[in-house]
């Protein structure tokens, strides 16, 4: 089964990305195409990039750097739970993000963002603009959820058919591309 890595960006102490990135995990669950892999930034909890050497070269020093790496390296796909901060991506995701090269290579991203009336839309904008450059895929297909709290219940997201369906039709997409883009990996390992 491919292994999709949810990536949970928001670091701060009452984030609302939490809830988010709890409901999609169940989703992807139910849903079954993959086995998950749940990475919480804030429990991984890495330094601004520390590495002396460029990660294209692979020389890693650091050992949260090796774990990260090959935490990386054993997933077909991504989905980054995302906030907008000023109209922006957050650091955290950027930063965990400028720690590899190769590990990232030839495969889908998707997103699930949130915010106020954006829904987050300003910060995947610019996601995509920097994972191109690592040549993951992002896809067009995401899940996009405006004002957030009113879909907060007691700590739990709680969505409505809108975003029910996004998310189902997210995961069927990153599926066909996960088997799309494995040969493309295996050649070029
Ligand atoms: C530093 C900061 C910048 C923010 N900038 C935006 C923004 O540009 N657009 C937006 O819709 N919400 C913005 N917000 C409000 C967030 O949507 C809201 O606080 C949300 O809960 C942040 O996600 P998090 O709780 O997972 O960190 C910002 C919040 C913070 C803390």
């Amino acid at each position: 089964m491919p292994r999709l890595m949810i990536v949970v960006a928001s670091t701060r102490p009452g984030r609302v990305g939490l809830p988010v990135a709890e409901w999609f995990r169940q989703v992807a669950q139910d849903e079954g195409s993959f086995e998950i892999d749940f990475a919480d930034l804030a429990e991984i909890n890495l330094p601004f990039l520390d590495e002396p050497h460029h990660p294209r070269l692979r020389q890693y020093q650091h050992e949260h750097t090796k774990a990260w790496s090959r935490r990386v390296d054993s997933a077909d796909a991504f989905v980054f739970v995302t906030p907008e901060y000023d109209y922006g991506m957050p650091a955290t995701l950027l930063n965990a993000l400028h720690f590899l090269v190769h590990e990232w290579t030839y495969k889908p991203v998707g997103f699930v963002s949130y915010g106020g009336v954006s829904g987050g839309t300003r910060s995947v904008q610019m996601a995509k603009l920097v994972t191109t450059s690592l040549k993951l895929v992002p896809l067009p297909e995401a899940v996009n959820i405006p004002f957030v709290s009113q879909f907060l219940k007691e700590g739990r997201l709680e969505v409505n058919e809108i975003t029910a369906t996004a998310a189902d039709t997210l995961l069927k997409e990153l599926a066909r591309w996960a088997e799309s883009l494995a040969p493309l990996r295996a050649k070029a390992a």
